[in-house]
């Protein structure tokens, strides 16, 4: 995956706090308890409850500096900065100047905001640790993790209008190292997770469950994934792209595990325009899609040219993804995706992407395979209607349907962040997790099919015996909740006692109103976090997190708005960002009735910790949780058990 080894930034100096620095993105060892630490927020979220959130910029600035600075975060340590967020104009942030970060009574930083979320100050600030309004359809994020020991200040030249800064606050007496701007060493990320591995294939009648893997041993689960090739890929299509025609080619860089024995590229093109054909070039000799082994052999990288020869109008070209397998037997393998189109400026960038006598870029929006309506419900039955049931040391803390954990409950459709992935090109393509699982005695997994026919497929496990288990830990554990949202009532992500950490959150919205009405109104809705019930059975005290709005919590921006095209509701193109992505709009098609959108939302850095109790939600509609749809959610923690 080029995601994670683009994060592979990571620093020499590990810190004795557990989760600090890179840590956070190198170790993932997010089922460590940090007992004493709360995730909070500063966000620009109207503190009359009403739905001013920040678009007059109202409640933006804590207060302003002597030096007339717009301060929106200020914090005593030790702590940490572990995600920033704006939105301002859809196409940009220009208008709120620069961006100031004081760390410890020192200036860490004071640079122009946009070119920060460009990536023009250069490491760490590198895409995808940060991103633009292009890379995220309306957001910008910082996602370098900032550890502070005594004192954290951001301001911003002017009021930023919507913004979240989240900040950790660590207990009193926590060894903490300031952020230093220097410490960006280029090392490779370990992705080779997971020393040991069992595979098991299942076939499981309705209304039965399998029991397909166990494993003895202390250690944790690195990989699990799951291939069931009755569910298809769904048959919808939103992407950006760019086309050439006569005259023109395109050209890019791949990479590869030199261990390939067979590789295939796969493009995805729009299928109404007919006779598209172009001249396939690796490493300058001639290729065809399926590429020759000895043009692969013993290769990390290889650069693929295309050259026209004919179409009906242009030769569109929308993503390329690289397929290999690793021996005769072995399933594809994904090696690398290159997203093509004006929103992935960076990923062009990195894969060196040029074009040639460009002809049209824009978004295209098809369904393919009309006649395939059928097999859609029946594969939507499938991620809807088969568990997966994951149970350690005797404690089933995992129980829930497929689509949802793997992030994708709408259908089966492209996933792609640092902890989950669901391949939609390879034929029968993984539904693939990478959540950490520790466990002392035993994993047991467990396929429970609802589906209402025979289902088989297979399931691989990776896993690391424990090197030296860490004290204390939680077992990971989801929680999933899927209905119609209620007026007056806010949407549970988790509601869990005792001790545990909180790591994100995959969302589906099956959304229901029709124009003239806003279509996506249930968006208007903030997050909103309590921890800490502090030994009573009754209400939290104090809400540690308040956000203002539900694609801001996905940091992304304006109802997901393309600013490519400008314009609100159906023309939102799914992204990913290693951390947050949205992975599926539907507009008034297939099954969704209004408009219909699948985001995630993973939190390492700024997962948040809870020592006695938590209360993780999303509020739906501007006011009062006015506006329903319906919502489904699987929720991923860790928690303590006996
Ligand atoms: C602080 O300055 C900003 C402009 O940077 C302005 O919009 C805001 O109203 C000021 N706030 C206060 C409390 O003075
Ligand atoms: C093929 O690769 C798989 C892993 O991808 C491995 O488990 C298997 O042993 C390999 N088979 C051969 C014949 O090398
Ligand atoms: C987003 O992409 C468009 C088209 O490629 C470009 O004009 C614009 O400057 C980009 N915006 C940012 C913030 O990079
Ligand atoms: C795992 O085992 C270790 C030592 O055997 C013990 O200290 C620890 O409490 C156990 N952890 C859990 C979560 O059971
Ligand atoms: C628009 O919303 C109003 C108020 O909720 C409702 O009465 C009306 O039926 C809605 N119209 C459509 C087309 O959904």
């Amino acid at each position: 995956m080029h995601l994670l080894t683009t994060l592979a930034l990571i620093s020499s100096a590990t810190a004795s706090y557990p989760m600090l620095g890179w840590d956070a993105y190198t170790r993932f060892d997010m089922f460590t308890l940090r007992p004493g630490e709360i995730t909070k927020q500063f966000s620009s979220y109207d503190r009359t409850n009403g739905n001013n959130d920040g678009y007059y910029g109202t409640y933006s600035c804590l207060y302003n500096s002597t030096d007339g600075r717009c301060v929106i975060a200020d914090a005593k340590g030790p702590g940490e900065i572990t995600s920033i967020w704006f939105t301002y104009e859809s196409d940009s942030v220009v208008p709120i100047g620069d961006i100031r970060i004081e760390l410890d009574s020192q200036m860490i930083l004071q640079r122009d905001l946009e070119s920060l979320v460009d990536g023009d100050i250069g490491a760490p600030f590198l895409w995808p640790l940060v991103g633009n309004t292009n890379d995220t359809n309306g957001g910008n994020v910082i996602k370098v993790p900032m550890p502070y020991s005594k004192s954290m200040i951001i301001s911003t030249a002017h009021n930023p209008h919507y913004y979240h800064v989240v900040y950790r606050e660590l207990p009193a007496d926590a060894d903490v190292k300031t952020f230093d701007l220097d410490d960006t060493a280029l090392d490779a990320l370990d992705t080779a997770l997971g020393t040991r591995s069992e595979s098991h294939t299942f076939t499981v009648k309705s209304g039965h469950s399998s029991r397909v893997s166990m494993i003895s041993g202390s250690g944790v689960v690195t990989q699990l994934q799951l291939r069931v090739p009755e569910i298809l890929g769904a048959p919808h299509v939103e992407d950006d792209g760019r086309a050439y025609g006569q005259g023109g080619w395109s050209s890019a860089t791949f990479k590869l595990d030199p261990r390939n024995t067979q590789c295939q590229l796969t493009r995805r093109l729009d299928g109404t325009i007919g006779h598209q054909r172009a001249a396939v070039t690796v490493d300058g000799d001639d290729a065809d899609l399926r590429l020759n082994p000895r043009l692969t052999a013993g290769k990390s990288t290889i650069d693929v040219k295309n050259t026209f020869i004919s179409s009906d109008l242009d030769f569109n070209e929308f993503f390329y993804a690289l397929h290999c397998k690793l021996n005769v037997t072995s399933d594809w393998e994904l090696m690398d995706l290159l997203n093509v189109g004006p929103n992935n400026p960076h990923d062009e960038v990195a894969h060196e992407y040029e074009i040639n006598g460009q002809t049209w870029s824009g978004v295209r929006h098809y369904l393919y395979g009309g006649d395939r309506i059928e097999q859609v419900a029946r594969f939507l039955r499938l991620l809807s209607n088969l568990y997966l049931r994951l149970t350690f040391d005797g404690h089933t803390t995992v129980d829930g349907p497929i689509g949802s954990f793997f992030g994708s409950a709408l259908g089966k459709f492209a996933v792609r962040s640092l902890m989950l992935s669901i391949d939609t090109l390879a034929e029968n393509g993984a539904f693939t997790s990478w959540w950490p699982m520790p466990f002392n005695h035993s994993v047991a997994v467990e396929l429970v099919n609802q589906a209402g026919q025979p289902l088989q497929g297979s399931i691989d496990l990776k896993w690391a015996p424990w090197a030296s288990p860490p004290a204390p830990w939680g077992y990971f554990a989801t929680q999933h909740h899927h209905a119609e949202t209620k007026t007056g009532v806010l949407w549970n992500f988790l509601s869990e006692t005792g001790q545990g950490v909180a790591c994100g959150v995959t969302q589906a919205f099956r959304g229901a109103i029709l124009p003239p009405n806003n279509t996506l109104d249930y968006l208007e809705g903030d997050l909103k976090v309590w921890t800490n019930r502090g030994g009573k059975t009754g209400p939290f005290d104090q809400a540690t997190m308040l956000g203002t709005g539900t694609e801001d919590f996905y940091e992304s921006g304006w109802y997901f708005t393309d600013a490519q095209d400008g314009t609100y509701g159906s023309t939102a193109v799914p992204f990913a960002m290693p951390l947050t992505g949205m992975e599926a709009h539907e507009y008034r098609e297939l099954n969704c009735v209004g408009e219909c959108v699948e985001a995630s939302r993973l939190m390492l850095a700024d997962s948040m910790n809870f020592d006695d109790g938590i209360s993780f939600n999303i509020e739906h509609g501007p006011v009062n949780n006015d506006i329903n749809a319906n919502y489904e959610t699987t929720a991923f923690y860790y928690h303590a058990r006996d």
